[in-house]
Parts: C-alpha cells; structure tokens; sequence
C-alpha cells in the first residue's frame, strides 16, 4: 500500500492529526453498540490469571508502563513490565497462571519477539497488541489485538502510541468487568469516556498555534525536564524520548516525585520543564514540585485543564490549555501536546523530522 503526505510537510504531521480518526477507528472495533468490549477470536478468559507481564521496546514500553497503572488500579491485577532487552536475558521465572503481553507497532522488534519466545517456552499464555497482524509477533501469540492506526510511516510512533494505549485501555475494562471489579456503571462511565476521546483530541489538536510558539521557544533549551505523576508520568517518558530522538536536545523525565532525588540540582533559567498535570487527585503534589521548579527559575511549560492552568498557572514560562478530560484517558489525550510539542520543536530547529539520523522505524535485529 502506498500512503502520501496527505497535504502534511511531514508524515509525522499527518499522523499526529489523523488521531481522532484512528482512535475512533479502534473503539469501533472493540466497543459493541451495547457498550462492551469484545475482544476478537477465543479472547482472554482474565479469571484464570493471577498476573500480568508486559514486555515492549522504546514507545511502545511506555504504553506497557501506562497500562500498569490501569490494570493495577482498574482491575487490580498486579503487573510486571520491562524493555524486551532485560527481561529476555534475565530470563525471568513465570509463574503458572501468568498473562505475557507484548506491545509492538511492527510486530517485528527482535527483542520482543525473542522475550515472547521466551514466555512461550514457559507455557505462559501469550497476548499481542500489534499494528501489523500479519507479523511474526502477531502469528506466534494465542490472541493478537491489532490497534487498527493504519500505516505509520514517521519513525517517531504517534497514532501508534496513542491506539495502542486505547486498546490496552480497553482491555483492563474487559479485565475489570470480568473480575468483578467493575459495575456496570463504573464500566458505561469509562467507555462514555473513551467514546468522547477523538472528539477531545480534536479540540487539542486546535491547541497547534500554541504548541508551535511554544515550541519555538524550546529549540533553543540544550536540556528540557518532563515531569508527571500516576498515569502522566509514562507519558512524560514518552514526551522526553519524542523530543530528543526527533530534535536531538537532550531530553529527560522523571516521576515528580523524584524531583528532589536528583534533577532538581539541573534546574537553572536555561531549563524548561514541561509539566504534564491534569487536574486529577494528584494536581496539587504536581503543582508544588512545579513552584520548586520556579523558585530556581527554571521555566515551566504547564499542560493542564482551564481549571488547572487558572489555579497554578501564575508565573509559568507558557501554557498549554487541554480540554477536562476523565481521568483514565487523560494519557490518550496528553499524548498530543507530547508529540506536538516535540514535532514543532524539530520543526523549529529544521531537523529531518520522518527520518531522525540513526534511528529505524522497525528494529529486526539486536
Ligand atoms: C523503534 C522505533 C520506535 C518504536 C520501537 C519499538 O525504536 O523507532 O518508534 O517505539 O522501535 O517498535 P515496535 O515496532 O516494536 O513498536
């Protein structure tokens, strides 16, 4: 299949906007008009597991790191997550009644295939989410959930990332329900979130002018700090690794929490930091880990809500207002202020956005 630009400077554009459709594209096929969520072929019969372990590479690692917070607090199943890299050589012992999930765009990465071949060796069950379904990854699970992002061509994942994140999401409801942990309402209310998600995406992708002045300002930073707690602070993993491996300034992120453990004695004028800080129960710890910032001048970038950026917005270097969002999905939103802000970003500083130098879209050999 041949896919354009369509009218974008830049694949990564192109996909960064095609989200609302994706996403949208991928709730249609697991959500029934009923409101469940049908898993495809024999599905997973989630009361005969005690655990979780999720193994991916670079973005698709994030996602697995977001889905433990879901799986933990939703469906209150204790997860394990790593790179592809450690856990294949740690060679880890796998509990009977084990659940080993893999996280691959390309369903390629040698790493995670070969960690897959691992648990499989192990007898534990083996579940894939995947972009391709034709690949290794996805022939050689018991049940392989495709994302349905169409092709991505840009080398940094985007629609990728974000699809992914609403199937594993979609997949802990299912959990959930089926381990009793959900009502029936909790359930309506969050696939009422899920099914309000492009249009949201939609609303913050409008944010493009901001993001873009914004980002301006970033291109001349030599480091930038994301900071996040709970489930924004995989994301701010995920913002950090976007920035460096397309603008090449070096780019770190750390749980809020950690702030005083370490990356509060980098904190100077020359260095942004990018909060990522809905107002969930957790704003006010990330609001005041954001004045620490302050107080030694660093120059914070909040992304919040209207209501967020009212209460702690005094004084920051920028701004960038999201739409209230449900909490759950937060990190399906706030993937695109991440992306964007890194895309304008390599923009600004004219790097080859699509093509970043030494990386590869799709890495089959170690
Ligand atoms: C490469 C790509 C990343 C991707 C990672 C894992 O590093 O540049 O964008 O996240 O591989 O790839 P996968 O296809 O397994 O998701």
């Amino acid at each position: 299949t041949r896919v354009d630009k369509g009218g974008h400077k830049h694949f990564m554009a192109k996909e960064i906007a095609e989200q609302p459709t994706v996403i949208g594209n991928a709730l249609a096929n697991y959500l029934t008009a009923e409101g469940q969520i049908a898993l495809p072929g024999p599905g997973v019969d989630f009361n005969d597991i005690d655990r979780l372990t999720l193994v991916a590479c670079g973005t698709a690692y994030y996602a697995c790191l977001t889905a433990k917070y879901w799986f933990e607090q939703i469906a209150r199943i204790p997860v394990e997550v790593d790179v592809a890299s450690e856990f294949r050589y740690r060679e880890p012992p796998i509990p009977d009644r084990t659940l080993a999930l893999f996280v691959s765009q390309s369903g390629e990465t040698a790493d995670t295939l070969a960690a897959l071949r691992y648990c499989k060796g192990k007898a534990a069950r083996i579940l894939s989410v995947v972009n391709v379904p034709e690949s290794s990854i996805a022939r050689e699970s018991d049940l392989a959930l495709p994302i349905h992002a169409g092709i991505e061509v840009g080398v940094a994942s985007t629609k990728a990332f974000t699809c992914q994140l609403t199937v594993l999401l979609m997949l802990t409801l299912k959990a959930a329900s089926d381990r009793g942990r959900l009502s029936a309402d909790q359930l309506a209310d969050h696939v009422s979130a899920l099914r309000g998600l492009p249009a949201l995406m939609s609303v913050a992708l409008e944010q493009n002018l901001a993001m873009q002045n914004t980002a301006r300002r970033l291109s001349e930073a030599r480091d930038v700090l994301f900071l996040g707690r709970g489930l924004m602070y995989p994301l701010a993993l995920e913002g950090a690794l976007k920035l460096k491996e397309i603008s090449y300034i070096h780019a770190e992120a750390y749980a809020s929490g950690e702030l005083k453990h370490g990356p509060i004695a980098l904190i100077d004028k020359h260095v942004p930091v990018v909060m990522m800080a809905p107002r969930d129960t957790l704003f006010d710890k990330s609001v005041s880990n954001m004045q620490e910032v302050m107080a030694r001048k660093g120059k914070v970038v909040l992304i919040s809500d209207a209501k967020g950026l009212a209460e702690a917005g005094e004084g920051v270097w920028a701004s960038i207002e999201m739409p209230p969002v449900h909490n759950a999905v937060a990190p399906i939103l706030y993937a695109l202020p991440a992306q964007l802000l890194a895309y304008h970003t390599a923009v600004a500083k004219g790097t080859d956005v699509d093509q970043p130098r030494n990386l590869a879209k799709s890495v089959t050999v170690e």
